[in-house]
């Protein structure tokens, strides 16, 4: 169905009550209905928003537009956890009412202060030719969830850039300052990240761009996020258009970050090394991460991309989250490490130990739907190691290691529904090692793969028919393997 634009900016008001509970049996229905990720109960989830901990939970917001498969106006929707694994629903979190949100409640932060949670957004607004304009908003929660907006934005564009201008990260600096960094477009329509300086979160000074040796790479540079870790600074943002180049940068939009010294933000000097992509898979966009008060950093991120049709906008929804993520810094790279609280998901465990040799092998109980499933392989030798999933008639999606490339390589020819072929269907990285441990959660149209505790991630949508429940562990050469299973 082609989607108009008026179609695509109403109000969930906007539609009967019978239209919407239509859409909600529509999307019930859906095969692919995910059991253990956050996903929009109608309509289209995209980026995390205002990740936080806060009044002893976990709060999570995201981008929704509720009425179908598509980006039309945006809400912030409001889920909450005390272990970040089962998740309350929580309802709109903000909704665009005023005139500097009339065409959607954009990406932003969340950052307590005063026992309040602060939450800053883009207010994307269009005219009558439809040329964008974008302020930076504020909505603060209270700690009996009540939200209100100050009336005002508090940061209009500044000259020098075009209408890209958007996603506010608002961090608190060691010398007290707040700073907010914006995504943007310069007039080279390159992509940048701008900063300003506060001392109270509502007075916003412009300060400059943070000045990375990274520049002009990517038309723009969107979801900017900073934190520090070891000493170091790391710089995250999705640079959108970058050209692939070897086995990096295939999903048109892409996600990842620089690590260096700490930024100065008296002069927005950033010393850093390479881009390093984050994720390795498919589907993997727009991440947002927080401190939580065990001093942990964790990830969250969209499984989803901007820009590419969805299996199922078919059945009236779209894309989900990432499962959250602890970091890690070890030799200037981020590790993503599944967070522990997922192991109270576990049920039903089953364990093997084998040797193979030139052989592709199934195992007794090793089958499922959604799991999660570790396979350590030792002393591997020969081309290939690997685990083939959600098997069926002519089905399977295999994750290996190719010895002779050295790479890492997911393979979703035979996933299921075909999705994105445009895209390709295989993503592979570098890495070099004779033991693996292969982390894997498969949820009922999804995949998050893990190596060697989160050295790198593969993040993928699959659509396998319900059948396909196979599992086996291969080796082309000679493996030991050791693996173990549960059902989530
Ligand atoms: C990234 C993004 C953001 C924007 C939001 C709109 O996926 O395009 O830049 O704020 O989504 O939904």
């Amino acid at each position: 169905m082609e989607w108009t634009r008026e179609q695509r900016y109403r109000k969930i008001e906007d539609i009967s009550k019978e239209e919407f509970e239509a859409l909600e049996e529509t999307v019930a229905k859906c095969p692919y209905r995910q059991k253990f990720h956050i996903q929009p109960k109608t309509g289209l989830l995209n980026d995390p928003n205002g990740f936080s901990f806060y009044n002893g939970e976990y709060h999570l917001f995201y981008q929704w537009f509720p009425l179908g498969p598509v980006h039309g106006l945006k809400y912030w929707y409001h889920v909450a956890s005390k272990d970040l694994v089962n998740w309350e629903d929580r309802g709109i979190g903000i909704e665009p009412t005023e005139y500097f949100e009339s065409h959607g409640v954009f990406s932003g932060t969340g950052i307590v202060k005063n026992n309040e949670l602060y939450l800053f957004y883009t207010g994307n607004t269009r005219d009558k030719d439809w040329v964008r304009h974008p302020y930076q908003c504020l909505a603060i929660m209270d700690n009996e969830g009540n939200i209100r907006k100050i009336d005002r934005p508090l940061i209009n564009k500044p000259e020098g850039y075009t209408d890209h201008f958007r996603d506010p990260k608002v961090l608190k600096s060691d010398n007290g300052k707040y700073y907010c960094l914006i995504g943007a477009q310069d007039k080279n329509e390159e992509g940048t990240v701008v900063y300003y300086e506060s001392e109270d979160l509502l007075n916003w000074t412009l300060k400059k761009e943070i000045d990375t040796k990274y520049k002009g790479n990517g038309f723009m540079w969107e979801c900017p996020d900073y934190f520090e870790l070891k000493d170091k600074g790391i710089l995250l943002f999705c640079p959108q258009g970058l050209e692939p180049e070897g086995d990096n940068y295939h999903n048109g939009d892409n996600s990842g970050y620089l690590v260096g010294d700490k930024i100065n933000f008296e002069n927005g000097v950033f010393n850093h090394g390479e881009f390093i992509e984050l994720d390795r898979g498919f589907d993997f966009y727009a991440p947002q991460t927080m401190e939580d008060e065990k001093g942990r950093r964790i990830l969250i991120g969209w499984c989803g991309l901007p820009g590419v049709d969805c299996v199922t906008d078919k059945n009236g929804w779209a894309h989900n989250m990432t499962l959250p993520r602890e970091l890690q810094l070890k030799n200037n790279k981020l590790y993503q490490v599944p967070i522990k609280e997922l192991e109270s998901l576990r049920k039903n465990s089953r364990r093997i130990e084998a040797i193979l040799k030139n052989e592709d092998k199934e195992f007794e109980g090793f089958n499922g739907t959604t799991y999660e499933l570790i396979c350590n392989f030792e002393n591997i030798t020969g081309r290939y190691v690997g685990v083939k999933f959600r098997k069926g008639s002519n089905e399977e999606t295999v994750f290996y290691y190719d010895l002779e490339e050295k790479k890492l390589v997911l393979d979703r020819e035979k996933s299921g529904e075909p999705t994105v072929l445009e895209f390709g269907t295989i993503r592979k990285c570098h890495m070099d090692v004779n033991k693996l441990k292969m982390q894997i959660f498969v949820d009922t149209s999804m995949v998050e793969i893990f190596i060697n505790d989160g050295e790198e991630v593969f993040t993928s949508r699959i659509y396998p028919s319900k059948e396909s429940t196979g599992i086996s562990i291969f080796a082309d050469g000679f493996a030991e393997v050791q693996a173990e299973m549960w059902d989530i």
